[in-house]
């Protein structure tokens, strides 16, 4: 017999939609150069799904603060309001520069946890290292560059040179750059989207191993949540750019500006879930793809508690009565 499906939860089924949702509409403007429709085409489709699925949500991270944000704001309330309590990450679009350029690897995200499950991050930067299951527990982020390539070589049984490490290309990461080089493993630069990467880090077979360097704090918590459910690790420290965001982090509790914290610090829940649909192609989701009458539409659902990955491959018909010619 499988492990016990609880009925108290919203299903994966249907938080997918959510994530379907925005990621079509964001497609639409793939290439366009307009990061801000894009991002907001993301944003209007997210907060509209959300509104017929089964759970009484509250966004702990979103757009920004309320002042700032006229939807999916920190502290909004959103869903049918019939189901489970739960807390809400989300990043309509994590890769609004990519859709614009038309360039690999946007997605959109959320991830949703028992009340209280997802560390509230504030918007900065955050320094971080993840690695694979196969590193967990091992790695450190206060040791130099090259040690923790050696731990995640033979974590994997390979030498530091058949490492690829993910790096976003940003002048603040030159000194890091120089260092991976020196310790001898490869770099895949990317322009954006280190959620992603986490994942693919996390997941075996994508030819990458760790990723290191700062991104934004808020998609790490993010990408905890993907990796507490794939067993993988991400360490991070808070990098604050300006007084005002320090006065802000201590607002939201956060009093030890130099903590690390690991995965479990940032998404702490036990009932964990992670949602991601592909709105441009890359290594694990494809993005997605119009046709006549219909749309097609490529997610992964991580479920901690049950203890699943699921990748959702969807025809959407335009008109059920008129259905598209469906591919394989
Ligand atoms: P958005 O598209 O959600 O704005 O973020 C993209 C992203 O590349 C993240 O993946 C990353 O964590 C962050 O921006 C890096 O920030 P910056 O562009 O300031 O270096």
């Amino acid at each position: 017999m499988g492990p016990p499906i609880s009925s108290d939860r919203t299903p994966g089924l249907e938080l997918v939609r959510i994530t379907e949702a925005a990621a079509i509409s964001a497609a639409h403007w793939v290439g366009h150069g307009e990061n801000d429709r894009a991002d907001q085409a993301a944003v209007e489709a997210m907060r509209k799904a959300m509104d017929e699925v089964s759970f009484n949500g509250t966004i702990v991270i979103g757009e920004g603060e309320r002042d700032q944000a006229p939807m999916l704001y920190i502290g909004e309330k959103v869903g049918r309001g019939d189901g489970p309590e739960v807390n809400i990450a989300v990043d309509p679009l994590e890769g609004t520069n990519l859709v614009a350029k038309g360039r690999a690897n946007a997605i959109t995200v959320i991830a949703v946890s028992e009340p209280g499950g997802l560390l509230h991050a504030p918007d900065t930067y955050m320094e971080k290292l993840v690695v694979g299951p196969p590193a967990r527990g091992k790695v450190d982020l206060d040791r130099p560059v090259s040690e923790n390539l050696e731990i995640v070589a033979r974590s994997l049984g390979r030498e530091v040179r058949d490492l690829t490490v993910v790096v976003l290309d940003r002048e603040r990461h030159r000194r890091l750059i120089a260092e991976v080089r020196d310790a001898g493993a490869r770099i895949h630069l990317i322009e954006d989207g280190d959620v992603i990467a986490a994942l693919e880090v996390a997941v075996g077979g994508t030819g990458l191993h760790c990723v290191m360097g700062s991104g934004g704090a808020p998609e790490g918590v993010l990408a905890a949540a993907a990796l507490k459910c794939l067993g993988g690790e991400i360490i991070g420290r808070l990098r604050f750019r300006n007084d005002e965001e320090r006065r802000r982090a201590r607002t939201m509790g956060i009093a030890d500006e130099g903590r690390v914290y690991r995965t479990e610090d940032l998404a702490s829940g036990h009932d964990i879930r992670f949602v991601a649909t592909g709105v441009t192609d890359g290594e694990l989701l494809r993005g997605v793809r119009f046709f006549g009458r219909g749309v097609r539409t490529h997610s992964v659902i991580l479920d901690r508690r049950v203890g699943k990955m699921r990748l959702i491959d969807t025809t959407h018909f335009e008109d059920p009565a008129h259905p598209p010619v469906v591919r394989l």
